[in-house]
């Protein structure tokens, strides 16, 4: 049989646990899997694409077939361009199913001989995506085993004000406020 080269594209904007569950399980099925991540000029990332491309390097070192590699355009361009005969994509619940259908069978008509693989991450990770994560991080909430820690490091550094105030709201709420002036809304005067 050939070696299968696969093509695991998106936009890792963070790298959750899911996406690294699926690298893994990815590398053991495929002799070679190149991990695509897109170069969208139409939406502003939380992450610059250089810091995206570290941390999947970074995550993703102990795994000696695995590559990381930026691409523009049409996947299925890219994909050609590199060899590689089947795509690999996440399914976590039915809710993924539709768009995935869509994308997978739109791919297939621009690259026939192109195929897209479903696998499915750990059911611990089915409701991580990279959305909540930024959503739940940029409102100083905990991320902690739902990204890897050095994405939990990078989140908190790029989020550190979200992290304070959190934090010293939580404080507040829980009656210590370190000797802070603890900030009231503004009451009415009662007539
Ligand atoms: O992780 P994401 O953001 O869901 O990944 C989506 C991705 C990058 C796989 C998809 O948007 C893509 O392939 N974009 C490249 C442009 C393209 O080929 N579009 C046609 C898809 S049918």
């Amino acid at each position: 049989m050939n070696k299968v080269s696969a093509l695991y594209p998106g936009s890792f904007d963070p790298p959750t646990n899911g996406h690294l569950d699926l690298i893994e399980r990815g590398a053991k099925i495929f002799e070679e899997l190149v991990v695509g991540i897109l170069r969208n000029s139409e939406k502003i990332p939380m992450f610059s694409l250089a810091e995206r491309f570290e941390m999947l390097k970074t995550l993703t070192a102990h795994l000696k077939n695995v590559r990381i590699e930026t691409f523009h355009g049409l996947m299925v361009e890219y994909a050609k361009s590199i060899e590689a005969t089947c795509v690999l994509r996440g399914i976590r619940a039915v809710s993924d199913y539709e768009y995935e259908l869509q994308m997978a069978l739109m791919n297939r008509k621009l690259e026939p001989t192109l195929e897209t693989v479903f696998m499915m991450p750990a059911d611990k990770y089915s409701y991580v995506s990279s959305r909540l994560v930024r959503e739940v991080a940029q409102a100083g909430g905990p991320v902690k085993g739902l990204v890897p820690e050095v994405v939990e490091q990078k989140l908190r550094e790029k989020l550190e004000p979200a992290y304070k105030f959190h934090d010293e709201m939580q404080q507040v709420s829980s009656g210590n406020s370190g000797g802070k002036e603890i900030p009231t809304k503004k009451r009415k005067k009662k007539s």
